[in-house]
């Protein structure tokens, strides 16, 4: 049996870089290489590459220190450094010849019981092992990992035709729990799933916009969020990754596809874009731009786009088609197909084209449609995958529509004729084998994705926003749904039902949700609303309600276990903040930023920062400046490991883990564990610092001011952060409660949402998604 303990990669550019750095995320001591640098430093290849696992728009690493955990060096004088490797994962240039090349130097110091595998996107493994010995090609496999490595959640695993079976099972079980990748395993044939299909669906939107005459913001305004995709759109997604690269991408499936292959009738060069890469109109990585100019709203820039007639940029059409804002406000892609004008045309062009070509992969490319769709999930960031949709709009009446249009329609989609890809028996979900016949749709032991779970279930309670179920085993789970699972009075109101209920009938709570993100915070259009109709008692009574529903929660009999991924903000961290622990995935990204909207955390958050700083320093007025600080900063981590400094983790308590995935078991083993012997911990009393203090931190506020660095309105708004730290004006030494301390954020909240610089900061987020800076 193999044991992966040591890695190495070679190759240090995008993709190796991202390997290196997510092996050393899991602990993994790795080694780098690259081809030797000209001059002196002959590492200075892998060695500028590691920088770049810093960078702050994009850090590869959870946390700083682990670049320790990787070892440089270069492929001509250090491949004795491979000799007691385990794993060692080729991520060079796309070349048969010079991949070829690596894995004789390779074979020649690797340890036998060592597997090695190459991250190629096109090259078939029968040809990267052609030349070498079987007890190389036994130990052989493509893992194909997705860009940024940290971020993206699928992995592609190719077994060749030698590849023994462990060295499979091994890779799978490594790359799920410890780099925290979704498997899914392909077989050898072009583009495996993933960009097969992806790229596929991209070039068919970029064609038919072309072909039907679309502006680009319409085009991104169907073929993005209102579709359940990423809202990069298809235009924006090219300015993304490169329009060069993605031209490359395409000509390379071109070369690699079967003639008879749809991909061919979407792949042709547009002449505009020709132009666009001659002319250096490349994308995001250039000033000049691509498709579009970001926008820089804190200057005051606008985003423009090109024109193609002109070559020159104009101003940017926000304006979105109404059935794309019911669209996506309904979650329901299949209103875009109803509608019958050019936006509906062009839905239904990509999404009949897209649907067909992945379902006519099953199966001939891979047996099961469930990794045709879990490989537009996990690598595309699509809501539902290809067989999903065709159930949502109806197998039959998409046969019915491509019928009516002459077209032809594929075996597959034939077989779910009067049934569906996917279906709940006996409350197991299953799916749809070419034979007709159903498959218990079934994951590694501790994998569970709540999306699959629900379709099982039937809610307890359930609004708008969020829903309450019993999963088994007398647990209950709390799950938001409104759109970036905002926090509004519904949220609030279903907490609050679902707590009563599992504090009578369950062991336990677990807060959890499969979406992108667990919460980007409280409602702001509902704090908008109450702030422009200068409703200030409306506003105290949603946020009273928002403080006792936490409050509550927290005080539940029963542990109350949360397990968040992706951003949990503002007023979703206060959620967390109120609960015995937290299961994170651990790229998830918390941080209370309510300062930069010109308000204060008003669900607790501002409370349990002085509770938790205060605990830290054993000193209430240490506390208190460390969490004036930090609030009024609008402080972020990117990691739990970045969190624990900042007093949003707790070490002992709060955990993180790898893989989204297994959130939820590990969530709901965790919070069954600590039902036997749960007691309520209630939060006392603190002896507040005082007026004395308050006065401090308005000194420092108005210096800080005078130095350039804060502006007006973020004096205004600390100044409110420090009245509820130090207890405002009141003598050091009163003592105040909980409770005294939900009403100062309650104050606070009142006095900011009474001014027009607030009311302005909450607009601009809302409009631009920045803060505005008066
Ligand atoms: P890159 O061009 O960023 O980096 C390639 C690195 O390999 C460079 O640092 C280069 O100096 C080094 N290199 C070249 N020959 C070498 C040799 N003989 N020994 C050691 N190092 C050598 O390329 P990128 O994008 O990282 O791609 C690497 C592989 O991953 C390719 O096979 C590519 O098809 C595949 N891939 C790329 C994805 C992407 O989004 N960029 C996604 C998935 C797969």
């Amino acid at each position: 049996m193999y044991e992966i303990k040591k890695a190495a990669v070679i190759g240090a550019g995008t993709m190796g870089l991202g390997i290196a750095g997510q092996l050393a995320n899991a602990g993994v001591e790795v080694t780098l290489l690259d081809i030797p640098a000209e001059g002196e430093n002959r590492n200075a290849i892998a060695e500028r590459a590691l920088e770049r696992l810093l960078d702050e728009n994009q850090p590869g690493l959870l946390h700083e220190d682990f670049l320790s955990r990787i070892k440089i060096g270069n492929i001509e004088d250090d491949m004795a450094m491979l000799a007691d490797v385990d794993w060692i994962a080729e991520a060079i240039v796309e070349r048969l010849d010079i991949k070829k090349a690596l894995y004789k130097k390779i074979d020649a110091v690797r340890k036998r019981g060592s597997i090695v595998s190459s991250n190629t996107s096109t090259i078939p493994i029968s040809l990267l092992v052609e030349d070498m010995p079987e007890s190389f090609q036994a130990e052989f496999a493509i893992t194909h990992f997705f860009n940024p490595v940290r971020f993206m959640r699928l992995l592609e695993i190719v077994r060749g035709q030698a590849t023994r079976l462990d060295v499979i099972e091994t890779l799978e079980e490594f790359c799920d729990t410890r780099l925290g990748k979704g498997i899914v395993v392909c077989n050898d044939t072009p583009g495996f799933l993933g960009n097969r299909v992806g790229v596929f669906a991209i070039q068919t939107a970029l064609h038919e916009a072309f072909r039907m005459g679309l502006k680009p913001e319409e085009a991104d305004a169907i073929f993005g969020r209102p579709m359940g995709i990423p809202k990069t759109g298809v235009f924006g997604l090219y300015d993304l990754i490169g329009i060069d690269l993605m031209s490359d991408v395409a000509k390379s499936l071109v070369s690699i596809l079967p003639d008879s292959d749809a991909f061919h009738k979407v792949s042709a060069e547009i002449p505009a874009m020709v132009r666009m890469i001659d002319e250096g109109y490349i994308g995001n990585k250039v000033d000049k731009g691509g498709f579009y100019q970001p926008a820089d709203a804190a200057n005051g820039v606008s985003r423009k786009t090109l024109d193609f007639d002109s070559f020159e940029y104009r101003e940017h059409d926000a304006s979105r088609p109404q059935v794309a804002i019911d669209a996506e406000l309904a979650g329901d892609f299949t209103l875009l197909l109803e509608q019958d004008d050019k936006y509906g045309d062009y839905a239904w062009r990509i999404l009949s084209n897209t649907l067909c070509y992945a379902a006519e992969l099953v199966p001939v490319v891979n047996e099961s449609l469930v990794a045709v769709d879990d490989a537009m999930k996990l690598g595309y960031n699509w809501i539902q995958g290809p067989h999903e949709m065709i159930d949502a709009i109806g197998v039959d009446k998409f046969i019915a529509r491509l019928e009516k249009e002459g077209r032809e329609v594929p075996a597959f989609v034939r077989t779910a004729a009067g049934k569906s890809f996917y279906r709940v028996s006996d409350s197991k979900l299953q799916f749809l084998l070419a034979d007709g016949s159903y498959r218990d749709l079934t994951h590694a032991e501790g994998v569970i994705r709540f999306s699959e779970k629900r379709r099982t279930l039937t809610a307890i309670e359930a609004n708008a926003a969020a829903s309450y179920f019993d999963i088994g085993n007398n647990v209950g789970l709390i799950e938001f749904h409104s759109k970036a699972n905002a926090l509004g009075p519904q949220s609030m109101q279903l907490i609050e039902a679902a707590v009563a209920h599992a504090a009578e009938n369950m062991t336990a709570l677990i807060i959890h949700n499969d979406a992108q993100h667990f919460s980007c915070g409280a409602d702001l259009q509902s704090i908008l609303g109450f702030v422009a109709s200068k409703d200030l008692d409306g506003l105290d009574a949603f946020l009273d309600h928002y403080q006792q529903t936490l409050a509550s929660m927290r005080y539940a009999p029963i542990p109350v276990v949360a397990a968040p991924s992706g951003l949990s903000m503002g007023g979703g961290f206060e959620v967390l903040l109120h609960t015995d622990k937290v299961v994170y995935h651990a790229n998830s990204v918390t941080g209370l930023v309510e300062s930069l909207v010109g308000v204060v955390p008003g669900g607790g958050g501002v409370k349990e920062m002085l509770y938790r700083w205060s605990e830290r320093h054993g000193d209430v007025t240490k506390g208190a400046w460390s969490a004036f600080m930090n609030i009024g900063y609008g402080k972020t981590a990117r990691s739990p490991l970045e969190a624990e400094p900042l007093a949003m983790f707790r070490t002992g308590v709060d955990s993180y883990i790898m893989n989204r995935d297994r959130l939820l078991a590990t969530a709901t083993h965790a919070a069954l564990a600590m039902a036997d012997s749960y007691t309520v911990e209630r939060r006392g009393t603190l002896a507040m610092p005082g007026r004395e203090v308050w006065a401090e931190m308005i000194e420092w506020l108005e210096k800080t001011h005078a130095k350039g660095y804060l502006t007006p309105h973020d004096v205004t708004t600390g100044t409110q952060i420090a009245m509820i730290v130090s207890g405002g004006d009141v003598d050091a030494g009163t003592v105040l409660t909980e409770n005294d301390l939900f009403a100062l954020e309650r104050k606070a909240f009142r006095t900011l949402g009474a001014t027009q610089e607030t009311r302005d900061r909450i607009q601009f987020m809302l409009e631009h998604g920045t803060p505005l800076r008066n």
